[in-house]
C-alpha cells in the first residue's frame, strides 16, 4: 500500500497542479494513472443539495430531496451544543447515502448587519456562541467521517458587491469579533476544508491573504486540513497557493494550474509548497473515499423527526403577556396568514435545499387541536408583497368568531436571498398592517414569525404574544405547532440583538458601503456589545427568550476571588425550575472589565450552558473561565493581553437580564505590557450612541490612512471589475442588457423570484474574470484580456485579441 507520501513523489509538477483546480463544479480531481480517486462535494449548511445530473451544469439548481434541517440562524438559537452535534450527524448521513465527502458549511461569519442577505446561514454577532455553534456542528458531521467546510473565512459580512469589497477592519475587531468564531471552530473541531471568502481584507483578497490563510489559521491556530477557495473566489493563483489557499473551486482551470507549474519551474514557488498543498489534498480525498466505500441507507423519518425537535428548540419566545400561550386544546383558533399554509422555512441561494418533506402551521395545529377548533383565513397575498385592504378586512371580521388569533408572518422569500442584502428591516407592509387591524380588533393575538434575521415590530404593544420560529427548516411548522400547545416548552434564545429600529444598529452608517470599500467604523461594538455599552432601548435583547416556567438563580460561587492571568477561574451556581412544567434553561456568562485603560465592551459572553430541569429541580453548574476570557487583543504586542484590575462575573437569562454577580481581581503578569495608543482613542472609549464614528477617529484606529478610491470608469477597468460596473462603453451595456434580459426570460419575467434576484444580483457583482468560473472551463485568460480591451474602449484591438485567443484554441480555464 503505497503512502501518501509515495504518491506524491510519483507524481509530476503538472499533475500536481492539476490537482489544485476542480474537475467541475462539484468534484474535486483524482489522478487516474496512480489510483487516486476523485471525490464529490457539494452545500450545505443545513442540508445537502446535491445536484441533480451533470456536475458541469453550472447554475442548476435543481437537486436530491434531503432534510432541510432548520437555518443556521435557528439552531443557533436553541443554545445546545449536542443538539447541533445531532444535526451534523444526520447531515453526515445523508451525505453517506449520496456519496458526498465534504459538506460545504457551516457558515460562521458574523451578523454585523441585520441586512446581510445570507444571515439565515450564519450563527450570531457574538463570536463565542458562533464558535461554539459551529465546532459542534463540525463534531457532529466529522465524527461520521464526513469533512465541512468552514466558511466564509473571512470577513464576508455582506453581500452587497461581495466578490470585490475591501473591508476595512482594524486589528482588533478582526481578532476579537471576525476571527475569533472560526478560531474555536478550527483549535476544537479542526474542520477538514475551510473556504476562503470572496472579499479583500484591507486591500488584499483573503483567499491570498498571508496573514489570514498562513500565520493566523496555520501557524497561530494549527488547521491542519484543506483551504478551498469560494467559487470563483480565486484571484492570483499563485500567490494563493504561497499564502496557503490549496484548491481553486469550481473547476477546472487549466490557466491557473498551468502558471503554477511555470512558478515552480522559474523558482518563484518554492515546489514544497505544492506537495504541502498535494499532500493535504490526498489526505481529504483518501479519508473521504474511505468512509464512502460502503453503500449507507438514512432513516428519512427519524432525519424529518430530529428537524422538527431541532426547530422547536430554536424557536424564542419573546413575549407572553397574560400566559396568552401554550393553547389548550379545546380553545377556537383562528389562523390567519398565508405562510399558516405556504410555509417560509429556508433562504434563497446555494443552500436551498428540496425537502424530502414539508409540514405547514395550518395542519400541524389541526393535528394537535383537531379541525373543529381552527379555520384559516389568508389575510395578505400568497406571495405577500401588496397591500390588499380587502383580505385584511375580510381577516378582521372573521377573527371575531376566535378565542385566540394565530398571525403567521414573516419575510418573503425575495427578502432573504444570497447575492443580495436587504435595504430595510421591515417586514412586508401587507403583513404589518394586518397584525395591526387584527390586534385592533382582538384581544388575544399571538405572531408566529418565520424570518432568517430581525424585523422591525411597529406593533409589539398591540400583541399578546410573540413567537420567533426563525427560518425552521421543513419540520418547522410541526415545531412552532408543538410549542403553541404547549407539547415542547419554549427553550431557545436570541442568538443576535433585536433592534427596535434598522437605524440603531451600529454599522448602519456604513453598511454596505461601496463600491470599492466598506469600512467597518463601529470595530468591536458589534450587536449587544453596541448596544448594551451605550445603554440603547432593544425590541429583544441578545440571550433574551421566555419559558412557560421559571428559574431561579442561587448562590455564585468563584473558585478563588484573586487569580493570575495564566490562571483558571471556576464560576458555579445553582439554578432550579420553579414552575410548574419541565423546561430548559440557556444559563449565560457574561464577563465585564470593572474598569480598564482601553476600550472595551460593556460585557461579552464566554460560557452557557443549557439545561433540563422537572419543576423544583435544582441543578449545580460550574463554567470554567481560561485568560482568553478576560482578554482583549492589545495592538502594541500582537497578542491577547490581561489586564490587571477587577472583572464582574455575570450569570443571566440574557444580556439585560443578569440574575447573580460576583468578581474576581487579576494580577496580570503582563502589566508591563504597552497599551497602543489606538486601543485608547477617545472616540471609542466613549463611544457614541448614535455610533457616528468620523473618518478621522477610525483611521487612527486603522494606524493608518484609508486611499480614496473613485468608481473605477472606462480604461480603468480591470478582471476585478464587475460586469455590472462596465457600462461606460457600448459593448458594456450591452452585455449587460443581454444578461439581464436573458436572466428576465428564464424567471419569466417573475422580479420576486428570489433565484431569479439572486443570478441578476450575481451577474452585476461577478468581476470579470468570473467568467471563467461561468464558462465552465471553456474561456481562458487571454480571452478575458481581449475582452478587457474591448470594455475599455478599445473596440478592434480587443476583437482582435479576444479572437487570436479563440483561433489559439488555448483553452487555459
Ligand atoms: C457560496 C458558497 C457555496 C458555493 C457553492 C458560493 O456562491 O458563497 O457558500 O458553498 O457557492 O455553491
Amino acid at each position: 500500500m503505497k503512502t501518501i507520501k509515495d504518491l506524491i513523489s510519483e507524481m509530476t509538477i503538472e499533475e500536481k497542479a492539476s490537482l489544485c483546480s476542480g474537475l467541475d463544479f462539484w468534484h474535486i480531481k483524482g489522478v487516474k494513472r496512480l489510483g487516486i480517486p476523485s471525490i464529490m462535494v457539494a452545500d450545505g449548511p443545513h442540508g445537502l443539495r446535491k445536484q441533480v445530473g451533470d456536475s458541469s451544469d453550472i447554475g442548476k439548481m435543481e437537486s436530491y430531496p434531503a432534510t432541510c434541517f432548520p437555518t443556521a440562524s435557528a439552531l443557533a438559537a436553541s443554545w445546545d451544543r449536542e443538539l447541533v452535534f445531532q444535526v451534523g450527524e444526520a447531515l453526515a448521513e445523508e451525505c453517506k447515502q449520496e456519496k458526498i465527502g465534504v459538506l460545504l458549511g457551516p457558515g460562521a461569519n458574523i451578523k454585523r448587519s441585520p441586512l446581510c442577505g445570507r444571515n439565515f446561514e450564519y450563527f450570531s454577532e457574538d463570536p463565542y456562541l458562533s464558535g461554539e455553534i459551529a465546532k459542534s456542528h463540525i463534531n457532529g458531521v466529522q465524527s461520521l467521517g464526513i469533512g465541512t467546510s468552514l466558511k466564509h473565512y473571512a470577513v464576508n459580512n455582506q453581500e452587497y458587491r461581495r466578490m470585490t469589497i475591501d473591508a476595512i477592519v482594524d486589528e482588533r475587531a478582526l481578532r476579537e469579533i471576525y476571527l475569533a468564531g472560526f478560531e474555536i471552530a478550527v483549535k476544537e473541531a479542526q474542520p477538514w476544508t475551510l473556504m476562503g471568502a470572496y472579499n479583500k481584507l484591507n486591500g488584499t483578497y483573503v483567499c491570498e491573504h498571508p496573514d489570514l490563510m498562513r500565520t493566523i489559521l496555520k501557524e497561530e491556530w494549527g488547521h491542519q486540513g484543506l483551504v478551498i477557495t469560494d467559487w470563483g473566489a480565486m484571484n492570483q493563483r499563485v500567490d494563493a497557493l504561497k499564502a496557503g489557499l490549496d484548491l481553486e473551486m469550481p473547476g477546472p482551470h487549466d490557466g491557473n494550474d498551468a502558471s503554477i507549474v511555470q512558478a515552480v519551474r522559474s523558482g518563484e514557488l518554492d515546489p514544497a509548497v505544492l506537495d504541502k498543498a498535494v499532500e493535504r489534498l490526498l489526505t481529504l480525498i483518501f479519508k473521504a473515499k474511505a468512509t464512502l466505500a460502503e453503500d449507507y441507507t438514512y432513516d428519512q423519518h427519524s432525519h424529518h423527526a430530529l428537524a422538527r425537535r431541532a426547530s422547536a428548540e430554536g424557536a424564542v419566545l419573546l413575549k407572553n403577556d397574560s400566559e396568552t400561550l401554550p393553547l389548550a386544546k379545546n380553545v377556537k383558533v383562528a389562523v390567519v396568514g398565508e405562510m399558516a399554509k405556504t410555509p417560509r422555512y429556508q433562504g434563497a441561494g446555494s443552500s436551498l435545499i428540496n425537502p424530502s418533506q414539508l409540514d405547514n402551521i395550518f395542519d400541524e395545529i389541526v393535528k394537535i387541536a383537531g379541525p373543529e377548533q381552527v379555520s384559516f383565513i389568508q389575510g395578505y397575498p400568497a406571495r405577500g408583497l401588496h397591500l390588499d385592504e380587502s383580505l385584511i378586512g375580510e381577516a378582521v371580521r372573521a377573527v371575531k368568531g376566535a378565542e385566540v388569533v394565530v398571525i403567521c408572518a414573516g419575510l418573503p422569500d425575495s427578502f432573504e436571498v444570497e447575492g443580495l442584502d436587504r435595504e430595510h428591516m421591515r417586514l412586508p407592509d401587507s403583513h404589518n398592517a394586518l397584525i395591526k387591524a387584527v390586534a385592533g380588533a382582538h384581544p388575544s393575538v399571538v405572531v408566529v414569525l418565520s424570518n432568517g434575521s430581525p424585523v422591525e415590530m411597529p406593533w409589539v404593544d398591540d400583541v399578546q404574544a410573540i413567537l420567533e420560529g426563525h427560518l425552521g427548516g421543513q419540520a418547522g411548522a410541526g415545531g412552532i405547532a408543538d410549542i403553541l400547545y404547549g407539547l415542547v416548552n419554549p427553550s431557545g434564545k436570541l442568538a443576535e440583538s433585536f433592534p427596535i429600529k434598522l437605524e440603531d444598529n451600529p454599522s448602519n452608517e456604513n453598511f454596505p458601503g461601496g463600491p470599492a470599500m466598506v469600512e467597518y467604523r463601529e470595530s468591536i461594538f458589534v450587536g449587544y456589545r453596541f448596544y448594551d455599552t451605550v445603554e440603547k432601548e432593544v425590541l429583544f435583547p441578545f440571550g433574551h427568550g421566555l419559558s412557560y416556567t421559571q428559574f431561579e438563580y442561587q448562590d455564585i460561587k468563584l473558585s478563588k476571588s484573586n487569580i493570575g492571568d495564566e490562571d483558571t477561574l471556576e464560576v458555579g451556581l445553582l439554578v432550579k425550575n420553579i414552575g410548574e412544567v419541565p423546561g430548559k434553561e440557556v444559563v449565560q456568562l457574561y464577563v465585564s472589565p470593572v474598569e480598564s485603560a482601553v476600550f472595551r465592551p460593556k460585557a461579552e459572553l464566554k460560557g452557557f450552558e443549557k439545561v433540563n430541569l422537572q419543576p423544583g429541580e435544582t441543578r449545580q453548574l460550574t463554567f470554567t473561565l481560561n485568560r482568553r476570557a478576560f482578554a482583549y487583543y492589545n495592538t502594541a504586542i500582537n497578542d491577547w493581553h490581561v489586564e490587571s484590575g477587577a472583572y464582574r462575573i455575570l450569570i443571566g437569562s440574557s444580556s439585560r437580564d443578569i440574575r447573580l454577580e460576583d468578581q474576581v481581581k487579576i494580577a496580570s503578569t503582563q502589566k508591563n505590557a504597552a497599551f497602543a495608543s489606538r486601543d485608547q482613542l477617545p472616540a471609542y472609549l466613549n463611544f457614541p450612541d448614535d455610533a457616528k464614528i468620523s473618518q478621522d477617529d477610525f483611521e487612527q484606529l486603522l494606524g493608518r490612512q484609508i486611499p480614496f478610491k473613485p468608481p473605477e470608469k472606462r480604461g480603468d477597468y480591470t478582471l476585478n471589475t464587475p460586469i455590472g460596473d462596465m457600462t461606460d462603453t457600448l459593448f458594456g451595456r450591452l452585455l449587460n442588457a443581454i444578461v439581464q434580459r436573458q436572466l428576465k426570460k428564464t424567471f419569466k419575467g417573475d422580479l420576486e423570484n428570489p433565484t431569479g434576484l439572486m443570478m441578476q444580483s450575481m451577474v452585476k457583482g461577478l468581476p470579470l474574470r468570473g467568467l471563467i468560473m461561468a464558462g465552465g472551463g471553456n474561456l481562458s485568460l487571454e480571452m478575458l484580456n481581449g475582452l478587457l480591451v474591448i470594455f475599455n474602449g478599445r473596440l478592434l484591438k480587443g476583437i482582435f485579441s479576444t479572437w487570436k485567443a479563440i483561433s489559439q484554441n488555448k483553452r487555459l480555464g
